[in-house]
């Protein structure tokens, strides 16, 4: 079994999708693992380092020949993946949603590709879930680019020269990047401030000693919701929500919004209007940026000035953490392709449950019932 790693093909990637660590965990389970030279250079891992942890180093020809498992975060053109076998796995992030027409290619080409995206929400699957792991570290990162551009301080400080006030930081949007997002300020010193639609986050809230911020009027999904995810609300509560946001973003130095439903844009949480009601000098961080914004205004990668309102964020925030972003992102891969390792036949054999939920082409064809059609 060989287990290809390419060096990742998106301008904007600095993470890897294999790591010293569990490249030597999958040569321990018998495979050969093979690597391009340079993979590791944006997560600071160097070639040396692979070779040293018993992995080829080579240019990505030799190191795709023969392979029957492709490794990578964000899944490349399947055209650069011609000299893998027929019917290769390829495991990575596909954005199977809003990259169809990829999808459709990877069918075209005999690829078996596998979106982590789709990894269910199960217990068993936690130590698997890319999102988590990666939204994790996003909320901890965009809490210190808006505390960067913020012309004021975190934490209220008593000086000789006057009392500073504690910043408020509201987040909007509390699943994993927004849990670590309110962690993060929190560690800071600001007063946050927090809200979801789903019912289940406001203890989560409190236990993080936030205080929550939830429309009252109109009911909000009970519980987690389906798999743990948000679904598109009501226009009655959308419009609650609006006037609930309006009369608190106003007090607010810092909002960060984390909003997110699978396979729909991101919704539409701040306006122009309500970012003119904020002080000048307030910074919004806007975390759904790449799939739509919350925000009016937001530019991946742009410092959007409205208002004398900063608005920003980033196409891939967690690869500015590319070290650590890597270090997970390769052990969830590890632990799912591990834990369906078959020692006899030397390969991983998924289960139907998990196989079905993450496999999106085989045999030629789109065989995935969440984008079917
Ligand atoms: P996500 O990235 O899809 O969305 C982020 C947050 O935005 C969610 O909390 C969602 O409810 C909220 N949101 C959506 N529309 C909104 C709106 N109009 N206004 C305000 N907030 C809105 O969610 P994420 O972070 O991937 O996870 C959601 C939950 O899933 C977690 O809190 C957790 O309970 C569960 N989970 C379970 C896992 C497992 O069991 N394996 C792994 C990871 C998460």
């Amino acid at each position: 079994m060989r287990i290809a790693v390419l060096k990742e093909r998106a301008a904007d990637e600095s993470r890897v999708a294999v790591t010293p660590e569990t490249a030597k965990k999958f040569i321990a389970l018998g495979a050969v693992v093979a690597i391009e030279s340079g993979a590791g250079g944006g997560a600071s891992i160097s070639d040396e380092a692979y070779r040293e942890a018993g992995a080829e180093v080579g240019p990505a020809d030799a190191t795709l020949k023969g392979a029957e498992i492709v490794l990578a975060v964000q899944a490349p053109d399947p055209a650069v993946l011609a000299a893998a076998v027929n019917g290769a796995w390829v495991v990575a992030t596909f954005d199977p949603y809003g990259q169809r027409d990829r999808v459709e290619g990877y069918a075209k080409a005999g690829l078996e590709a596998l979106a982590m995206e789709f990894m269910p929400r199960i217990t068993r699957a936690q130590s698997m879930d890319v999102l988590s792991s990666q939204s994790n570290l996003a909320g901890y990162k965009a809490v210190l680019a808006a505390a960067n551009a913020y012309g004021r301080a975190f934490p209220m400080m008593m000086t000789a020269a006057g009392t500073i006030a504690a910043a408020r930081v509201f987040v909007m949007g509390v699943g994993v990047a927004g849990l670590q997002a309110i962690a993060t300020a929190k560690r800071l010193g600001a007063q946050v401030s927090a809200t979801d639609v789903r019912s289940a986050t406001r203890e989560q809230i409190q236990s993080l000693g936030a205080k929550p911020i939830f429309v009252e009027s109109v009911a909000g999904i009970e519980g987690e919701g389906s798999g743990g995810y948000a679904t598109e609300m009501s226009e009655e509560y959308q419009k609650a929500q609006a006037e609930l946001v309006s009369s608190h973003i106003a007090k607010q130095d810092i909002v960060i919004t984390t909003a997110l439903i699978p396979g729909r844009a991101a919704p539409r949480l701040i306006s122009d209007t309500q970012i003119a009601s904020m002080r000048p000098g307030s910074v919004i961080f806007d975390l759904a940026v790449a799939h739509g914004g919350n925000v009016e205004g937001s530019v991946a990668d742009q410092r959007v000035e409205r208002h004398g309102v900063t608005i920003m964020g980033f196409a891939n925030t967690a690869g500015e953490l590319a070290a650590d972003a890597s270090a997970l992102f390769a052990r969830n891969l590890y632990n799912f392709l591990s834990a369906f390792w078959d020692a006899e036949q030397g390969r991983p054999v998924l289960d139907e449950e998990i196989g079905d939920a993450v496999r999106l082409t085989r045999g030629g064809e789109v065989v995935n019932e969440r984008i079917k059609g």
